[in-house]
């Protein structure tokens, strides 16, 4: 079976990359990304590519590249659906916040939305590929509704999951370590794996695309996810040691690194992690051993997101402390509000957490980010529900200047490690600023001596 027509539901910050490769990649198939946000859509068909609504490095030249020519951004989502052979779901499964397993089970009302409308719309025979992050067996959930609700025609359900990481997602997708594919054992599951591993073979080579039955697959999704952020909150937990100790933590993680059994990637002490995926899928493997009455399973997993969560709460705690136990009334400008650099994504990120317990303490925060407006930072807010948003908009403002952001500030906080931090005047910032004068390196981004130098009493995280 040879794939002319890929229809993928969900702009977002998986399928809109993806399917600009696979565009790319695969001139001769037309790929349409549907969505039924249309700011959204909008935003992808902008005439200037530099205002799609995604920003990762690289992405902008490749949508100007293959757009009009066989990449199409729509709201049409029927049509989509209806001329496809093959559909990729891609929309966003956050975890519930209400009902059962509410704050811990992922979501799965869009998941079933989209099924349903598939099951309605389609008249021939197609694939649907599992694309967003979702607890082990929705494939079955998926394939039960198509089965009960369609026309009779067939679907061939798999799994393939995401592992490209924000900021570096073109790069990720054009070199990707592997690929994985879940499927059916069945002859006809294994001629729909076919089609999907020939769609990637265009620049994926072949012994890097894995075959497994759909159920590992999606596992092996929330398990890489686990594995990573484990790694990250174990070099956290270290990190914690360290300041007591007189030890530095990056030097723990360079010493430890070069051993090749546990490898140098990952291991910067932060914040904490945040972003879309770790906690998200963490809470997903927490939740589905539960159910099957694994308990120390869960705990063990568990106790990930409960590192993650002390050491936000840590680094907020101490500017309050190190800023002679009060913060209220005083500024205090966050450089960086993503989860990470390169990305415009702030899901998650440690800032949110970190901003909303100083503003209880009634600091004043000034956030710079260059990717992110003050609609959004009010935004993820809002979204924790701890305050009114008149009150958050009272507490936090955003600046499109790092120098207005700092100007008069008690304290300098480091959210997020854009470069362009490290290119910033700091004897001009310093000048700026309340004595004395505080940097909070969250990320351990910033060069200590020279800060320091200036005048700056400057702390990282784990040193
Ligand atoms: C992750 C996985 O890496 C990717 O394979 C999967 O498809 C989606 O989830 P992403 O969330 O985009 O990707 O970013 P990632 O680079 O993994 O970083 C996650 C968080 O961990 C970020 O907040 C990052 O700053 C933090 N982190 C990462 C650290 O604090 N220290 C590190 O050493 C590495
Ligand atoms: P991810 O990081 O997984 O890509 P996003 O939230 O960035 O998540 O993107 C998911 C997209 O899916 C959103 O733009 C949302 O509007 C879209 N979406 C959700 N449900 C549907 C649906 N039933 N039909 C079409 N698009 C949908």
């Amino acid at each position: 079976m040879k794939i002319t027509k890929i229809c993928c539901i969900g702009a977002g910050y998986v399928g809109g990359p993806t399917m600009a490769i696979i565009a790319q990649k695969c001139p001769e198939i037309t790929v349409t990304v549907v969505d039924i946000n249309e700011e959204r859509i909008a935003k992808w068909n902008d005439k200037d590519v530099n205002n799609i609504p995604i920003y990762e490095p690289g992405l902008s030249e490749i949508v100007g590249e293959a757009r009009g020519r066989n990449l199409f951004f729509s709201t049409d989502v029927d049509k989509g659906i209806d001329e496809a052979d093959l559909i990729f779901i891609s929309v966003n499964t956050p975890t519930k916040t209400y009902g059962a397993g509410k704050g811990m089970a992922a979501d799965l009302k869009y998941i079933e939305l989209c099924a349903r409308q598939i099951a309605r719309v389609s008249k021939n025979d197609k694939i649907i590929v599992e694309k967003s992050t979702l607890p082990v067996r929705t494939a079955e959930a998926i394939k039960s509704i198509l089965d009960n609700t369609g026309n009779g025609v067939q679907f061939q359900i798999l799994s393939n999951p995401e592992f490209l990481a924000e900021g570096t997602a073109v790069e990720d997708l054009l070199n990707p370590d592997r690929v994985l594919i879940g499927g059916d054992t069945t002859p006809e599951g294994q001629k729909a794996i076919q089609a999907l591993e020939d769609v990637y073979a265009h620049w994926v080579p072949r012994e890097r695309i894995l075959r497994t039955n759909v159920w590992s697959s999606e596992l092996s999704k929330l398990t890489a996810n686990a594995y990573l952020a484990q790694r990250v909150s174990s070099i956290n937990a270290l990190s914690e040691l360290c300041e007591k100790t007189g030890a530095d933590v990056n030097e723990v993680a360079r010493a430890i690194g070069m051993d090749s059994r546990i490898g140098s990637k990952f291991l910067k002490a932060s914040v904490g992690f945040g972003g879309s995926c770790f906690q998200k899928d963490i809470l997903n493997l927490v939740y589905i051993s539960k159910s099957f009455g694994l308990n120390e399973v869960a705990d063990y997993w568990e106790q990930v997101i409960i590192m993650n969560d002390h050491q936000k709460r840590r680094f907020a705690n101490n500017i309050v402390k190190t800023l002679y136990n009060t913060v209220s009334d005083k500024k205090i400008a966050f450089l960086g509000w993503a989860f990470k650099k390169d990305t415009n994504d702030t899901r998650e990120s440690a800032a949110i957490y970190v901003a909303n317990d100083l503003v209880n303490e009634n600091a004043k925060i000034a956030v710079y980010d260059p990717k992110v407006s003050q609609k959004q930072v009010l935004a993820d807010l809002d979204y924790l529900e701890t305050r009114n948003s008149i009150e958050n908009a009272k507490f936090v403002t955003s600046f499109s200047d790092a120098y207005e952001a700092c100007n008069n500030a008690h304290a300098i906080a480091i959210l997020t490690e854009w470069d362009e931090f490290k290119q910033l005047d700091w004897n001009k910032i310093y000048d700026q600023m309340q004595k004395p004068a505080f940097v909070f390196d969250g990320r351990n981004l910033l060069d200590g001596d020279k800060l320091k130098k200036i005048g700056f009493v400057y702390q990282a995280i784990g040193s």
